[in-house]
């Protein structure tokens, strides 16, 4: 069926009907950012507790950087603790803040081999004093690094981010430093906890869910969308190659036309 019309579609649309394409080393996405959900359902699939999930999903983050690299992202940043994410059992929340810690202690030293400069972003005032020393140690050890950044957003939720960035930008201009009309959104960006990263071209949501849960809300406005059922521990290299082949489909207008 495809062959009879192979003369007349598109390279596009023939890439389309025959399945997922790998992605080109050209238009590469260069910041994704992703909100790794399902680890609690895919342990309950699996007949296990949450934590397990928990566990197996900072696998899947090893897999997801190296994919990330692989592919030549500079930017990667993972929801990895929301400022919601309190309201869970303390065994569970307490289980989270050690996950830093143990990943940074099994792959700090190949992350430093591989050139990748580690970074946070979130309100760290209530974060547990391990938390914030593994996270710091991480982050002072790989910061002269040039290859990609892999930023954690830990006890992090946009609202917040807007709030603290807006209140700041309040204080220049009651100080005089600045008036109101110099408010731009580079300004905005600015006083964001992104700071001078731009903005994700792709945003992965595992799970099946469709939500953005208080996730990078400023820095979004003109991301790609890619969603899969897979829950966060299944996440591989093939889904992330899949949704920036995917990514690689779109054509972004960014309101205007092309
Ligand atoms: C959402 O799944 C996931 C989280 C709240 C935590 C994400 C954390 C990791 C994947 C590990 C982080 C690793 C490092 C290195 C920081 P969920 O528990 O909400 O799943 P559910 O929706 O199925 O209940």
């Amino acid at each position: 069926m495809i062959n009879r019309f192979r003369s007349w579609i598109g390279p596009k649309e023939r890439e389309q009907m025959s399945g997922p394409a790998e992605p080109s080393a050209e238009n590469v996405p260069q910041h994704i950012a992703i909100i790794m959900d399902g680890n609690g359902r895919w342990a309950k699939k699996l007949g296990m507790p949450r934590i397990v999930g928990h566990q197996s999903g900072m696998k899947a983050v090893k897999r997801a950087t190296i994919a990330a690299d692989e592919l030549g992202v500079r930017y990667l940043t993972l929801y990895a603790f929301s400022t919601e994410n309190w309201s869970r059992p303390k065994e569970e929340v307490d289980f989270l803040m050690r996950l830093p810690q143990e990943f940074l202690a099994l792959e700090l030293e190949e992350l430093i081999a591989k050139n990748v400069q580690v970074r946070m972003m979130g309100n760290m005032e209530n974060l547990p004093e391990h938390t914030l020393k593994a996270m710091r140690e991480a982050t002072r050890r790989t910061q002269d690094n040039t290859g990609l950044v892999l930023n954690f957003a830990l006890n992090y939720g946009a609202r917040r981010e807007l709030v603290e960035g807006i209140r700041e930008i309040a204080r220049s201009v009651e100080a005089g430093r600045i008036r109101a009309e110099d408010i731009d959104q580079e300004m905005i960006s600015a006083h964001l906890q992104s700071g001078d990263m731009p903005d994700p071209d792709l945003l992965i949501r595992t799970s099946g869910e469709l939500r953005i849960s208080n996730f990078m809300l400023w820095q979004i406005a003109y991301s790609e969308l890619w969603f899969t059922d897979a829950y966060w521990p299944e996440f591989s290299r093939e889904h992330l190659r899949e949704a920036v082949a995917e990514y690689q489909r779109r054509t972004r207008r960014y309101g205007g036309l092309k």
